[in-house]
């Protein structure tokens, strides 16, 4: 009720929330979505949002499962790349929504990599004030990590991720099968993000991986099955913890502070996997000066990402003063100062007080971009 007092009125708004949703791993399970959503009823009118790639090759298995289903459904095709992850997209594809008369009872389902899925769920996010999605993730790296957790957003010409919004999908279909049109590159890719798990929570994942690279890189399915779920597993398991960043979730963050930096100065033009890669040695080396981390770990960790196929250098066009630069402008930084997520062993990340993050002195930041050159 509200409280009325001398000079104002207290509206009393708690709330408490249960965003739990189920994470559905399987082969060829499109057909299962349709049924889902049957029974599920989340809402009257469909929107399928992909990619120009993706579309053409996923998208109408999709539409006739649901049509089966006797659900009606739209397409909307982003172009596909980085590059289209910025607010006017978003909003374009609002108004192709709006035109074909999608309202409050609409439902988005996120077919795609990890671009669709940050975008189609802030479209979902922003949409009406909010509306139901399902994300399908179609990528190693948005089966691995960018489908789970509710972040979604896009990139400003000054940094990555710069605006968004915390926003639960109400289901994540992991279809394995779909990664047979991926690309090989595109498939190391994600590799990147499932060996920070690694590093960041499972020393037996780290373990897993040193021992079976030769296997996962020849996209044996099975493999590929496993990797998603225990990358789920992790990634879920933090998100649990902290959804909405305020501590632990941060260490999702390894590799990302420079990372990000590098993949926002090449222009978006170097896969995000790549940069996180090369985000990590840059940071690998920050925690062997400042965090513990040993020399025989940061070796183990170099050599996994270049078994992997991943690169490990900075590009030499990229100055390390326009990283540091832009690191100031991390999700992380306060006080107009980068802050770094680090490694103490394979496995453990430093918690620092619980803020999981740390400042650390321009010196070694410097030292640590040289010898990743
Ligand atoms: N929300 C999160 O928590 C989170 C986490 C990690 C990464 N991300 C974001 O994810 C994005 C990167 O995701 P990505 O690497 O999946 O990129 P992406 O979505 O651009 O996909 C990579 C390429 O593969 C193509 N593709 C996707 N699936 C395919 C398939 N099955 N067959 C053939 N081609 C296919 C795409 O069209 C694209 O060209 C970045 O924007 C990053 O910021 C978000
Ligand atoms: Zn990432």
């Amino acid at each position: 009720m509200v409280q009325a007092h001398k000079h104002s009125l207290r509206l009393t708004l708690q709330r408490s929330i249960d965003d739990s949703y189920d994470i559905v791993f399987g082969f060829d399970i499109f057909q299962e979505i349709g049924d889902w959503l049957k029974t599920e009823r989340l809402g009257s009118k469909h929107a399928i949002i992909t990619d120009s790639n993706v579309g053409p090759l996923h998208a109408s298995r999709l539409e006739e499962t649901l049509q089966r289903a006797d659900i009606k459904t739209d397409t909307f095709v982003i172009p596909a790349g980085e590059a289209s992850k910025r607010a006017e997209v978003c909003l374009d594809i609002i108004g192709q929504m709006s035109q074909r008369k999608y309202g409050r009872d609409s439902v988005i389902l996120a077919l795609g990599g990890g671009v669709v899925g940050d975008m189609a769920g802030f479209i979902a996010a922003i949409f009406n004030r909010g509306v139901p999605f399902v994300q399908i993730p179609t990528t190693v790296l948005a089966q691995a990590d960018a489908s789970v957790g509710g972040k979604t957003g896009v990139d400003l010409k000054y940094g990555k991720n710069l605006v968004g919004a915390f926003w639960q999908p109400k289901r994540v279909y992991i279809d394995i099968d779909t990664l047979k049109t991926l690309p090989d590159e595109e498939y190391v890719n994600g590799l990147a993000e499932t060996i920070k798990h690694g590093v960041i929570y499972d020393r037996n994942f780290f373990d897993f991986l040193e021992e079976h690279m030769w296997l996962i890189l020849q996209r044996d399915s099975k493999m590929a099955f496993q990797i998603a779920r225990t990358n789920c597993m992790i990634k879920g398991s933090v998100v649990e913890i902290d959804p909405n960043e305020k501590g632990l979730r941060r260490i999702l963050n390894y590799g990302h502070t420079a990372g990000h930096a590098i993949e926002s100065l090449s222009d978006y033009k170097m896969p995000h996997g790549h940069c996180v890669s090369i985000g990590m040695m840059i940071a690998g080396r920050i925690a062997r000066d400042f965090g513990g981390l040993s020399q025989e770990e940061l070796d183990r960790q170099e050599r996994l990402l270049i078994a992997a196929g991943l690169p490990v250098t900075i590009p030499s066009h990229i100055p390390d003063d326009d990283i540091i630069e832009i690191t100031l402008l991390d999700k992380k930084a306060k006080d107009g100062k980068a802050r770094y997520s680090l490694p103490k062993r394979i496995g453990e990340m430093n918690d620092y007080g619980g803020a999981y993050a740390t400042y650390v002195p321009e010196g070694i930041v410097r030292s640590a971009l040289r010898a990743t050159r």
